[in-house]
């Protein structure tokens, strides 16, 4: 069992600094009790995470080997808790569980659960604990799910939550499928260090950059290039960081020159939910920094376009079925490097490399 964070009350727990927090989420056997920050997952865990996603899909190739990963959690049941919209991430997540022979539970309304009535967050959490052994909850709130996490790890049933999306601020599911999306791409041309990451769009209020970006520091001598209209730059706290672990990255906002340089576009789109008052988004000059017909012209032969989708129009169709074009395979990664964090959360990782090597 991981250290549980109930030897600590929440302000003690919360005052902690995050390298100090993330003790209380891992597990012994190094992998994550709760995944709750991208700062959770190090060289060697993503490498084994990689590892174990590539065996599961060999292994789900033949009917036996699905009979086999099925079997796996066929007696633990997942909830699925969704208070912010989502196709991918829920359905990927619902398509892991059920790979693994995980039931489903799902909220993806409060207003027809009884936080309608006035239930706490923290009651709903518990309830839901009462009946499933894993919640993977999204929300627009930052920091919910830690708290969540928190409160689980003080009852009589603590039970791993995973973060599917916090706030602004966190979606570590999103840049564990985005790093393996960039280690397969790169496997034939020098891996992932050393390469040039370009992020593009809404990086301000974008938690799949500010993820990705704090995973990317795992791999040695990346390059990040933020492209993004002055008002959508990314943040400082993401700047800081990468200072402080002397990364070289550029701000700019001329998304053509970046291309050039790149091994790597990660696209996104703008964020207008959350927008401080009505229009605020639509008052910011975005066209030059979409994705089209020219851009393609300029991106290097081994360099791949990302985008952790849905899109609105900053990439646009013609780009789909280019080779380069990586967002559809990036979208089914994510069910597998998922079904490779849950089979780990639940100690499964011995079980299925000795099946994988078995075959
Ligand atoms: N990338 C992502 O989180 O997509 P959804 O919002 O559709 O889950």
């Amino acid at each position: 069992m991981p250290k549980r964070i109930c030897t600590l009350g929440w302000d003690e727990y919360q005052a902690l600094p995050l390298d100090e927090k993330i003790t209380y989420l891992m597990q012994p056997d190094g992998n994550p009790y709760h995944t709750l920050f991208a700062q959770q997952f190090g060289l060697d865990l993503l490498t084994r995470l990689a590892t174990l996603t590539n065996e599961i899909r060999a292994i789900a190739k033949s009917r036996n080997g699905t009979a086999f990963l099925s079997s796996l959690l066929a007696h633990k049941r997942a909830m699925l808790y969704f208070s912010q919209p989502s196709s991918r991430t829920f359905l990927s997540f619902a398509s892991a569980c059920q790979i693994l022979g995980m039931p489903l539970g799902e909220v993806r309304d409060t207003a027809i659960s009884s936080e309608f009535k006035g239930e706490s967050r923290e009651d709903s959490v518990r309830t839901f604990s009462s009946y499933y052994d894993l919640i993977i909850m999204r929300t627009p709130e930052k920091g919910l799910a830690e708290r969540m996490a928190w409160v689980l790890s003080s009852s009589d049933r603590p039970i791993p939550i995973i973060n599917a999306g916090s706030g602004q601020d966190q979606h570590p599911t999103q840049a564990l499928l985005d790093v393996y999306t960039l280690l397969r791409s790169f496997e034939k041309t020098g891996g992932l260090p050393g390469k040039t990451i370009v992020f593009c769009g809404d990086l301000l209020r974008g938690r799949t950059v500010r993820s990705l970006s704090s995973l990317l520091l795992n791999y040695p001598g990346i390059r990040q290039i933020f492209v993004a209209p002055g008002p959508l730059q990314v943040g400082a706290d993401v700047q800081e960081m990468l200072r402080a672990r002397n990364v070289a990255f550029d701000l700019t906002d001329d998304l053509r020159e970046a291309i050039r340089q790149s091994d790597a576009v990660y696209m996104t789109r703008i964020q207008d939910e959350w927008d401080n008052e009505k229009g605020e988004s639509a008052r910011i000059d975005t066209r030059r920094f979409t994705f089209g017909a020219g851009e393609l012209a300029l991106l290097p032969k081994d360099a791949v376009i990302l985008h952790p989708l849905p899109r609105r129009d900053e990439i646009a169709t013609v780009v789909d079925n280019d080779p380069r074009a990586m967002y559809w395979r990036q979208m089914r990664n994510g069910m597998w490097i998922r079904t490779a964090l849950i089979a780990a959360t639940f100690g499964c990782e011995k079980q299925i490399n000795a099946y994988y090597r078995s075959e």
